[in-house]
């Protein structure tokens, strides 16, 4: 079998991608050998191993093959993840920010421990067990400021959430990766009012929208918004 051709991202640290700019697939190289999360498939290379990372399981694969520029991870990135359920996206922020760190919030305690059982290995990976609209619960777990808050938390609170974390954890001039999904805010309302309202709402708070990508045709009704503190 023919082996794809993976090569370093030319923008973003630490993800690699194959095919032509039509047909590209994204990948990370694994930080945890022999191990897969969610069936994902794996390219051995030079004693490396890549996984495939899926933009219709994982939200920031779709936002990067949507062309956003703005995205920030770097090897020593430290980030707060809201909403890890059991570790698709944060196995891939894993693997990119290999010498940073990751504290995982999830509310789900069953998610919470599947999420603990995939990535048991990972030492960049701190799993915690919480309610992100209540990010003062846990303060004692965030012994540092972060550079970058990703948020992905079914909820109809989305902004204040990002808010909430972002005054108690988030850096001046830090970052958030954050994504509204209509549905989960009313689906009486159209999407665009939601988004709009959302959008304010953060606005409003000082964090500044950097850049809003529709990932709709990864993830039905789901804005992509980056904003910085
Ligand atoms: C869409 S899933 C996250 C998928 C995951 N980010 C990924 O890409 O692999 C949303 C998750 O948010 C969690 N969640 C919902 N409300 C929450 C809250 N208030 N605090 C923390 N997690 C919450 C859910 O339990 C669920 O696991």
């Amino acid at each position: 079998m023919i082996q794809p051709n993976i090569r370093p991202h030319p923008k973003f640290v630490n993800v690699f991608i194959s095919g032509s700019s039509e047909k590209l697939k994204l990948y990370t190289k694994n930080l945890d050998k022999g191990k897969l999360i969610y069936g994902e498939k794996i390219i051995l290379k030079m004693d490396e191993e890549f996984r495939l990372w899926d933009p219709y399981r994982s939200k920031l694969a779709a936002l990067i093959l949507k062309g956003s520029q703005k995205i920030y991870l770097e090897r020593k990135t430290t980030c707060l993840y809201l909403g890890t359920s059991t570790g698709t996206t944060i196995s891939h922020i894993s693997d990119i920010v290999s010498n940073g760190l990751i504290f995982g919030v999830e509310i789900s305690e069953r998610s919470l421990r599947q999420l603990i059982q995939n990535t048991s290995s990972r030492k960049n990976i701190i799993p915690i067990l919480g309610n992100a609209l209540n990010p003062q619960e846990y303060s004692m777990l965030i012994y540092k400021p972060v550079d970058l808050i990703y948020q992905d938390v079914s909820h109809p609170d989305q902004a204040n959430i990002a808010i909430r974390n972002a005054n108690l954890y988030l850096k001046e001039g830090g970052m958030i990766i954050l994504f509204i999904k209509s549905q989960s805010i009313k689906s009486t309302v159209k999407s665009e009012e939601i988004f709009k309202n959302e959008l304010n709402t953060l606005k409003s708070a000082n964090l500044k929208v950097l850049e809003k990508i529709n990932i709709d045709s990864y993830a039905g009704g789901h804005l992509g918004v980056i904003l910085e503190k």
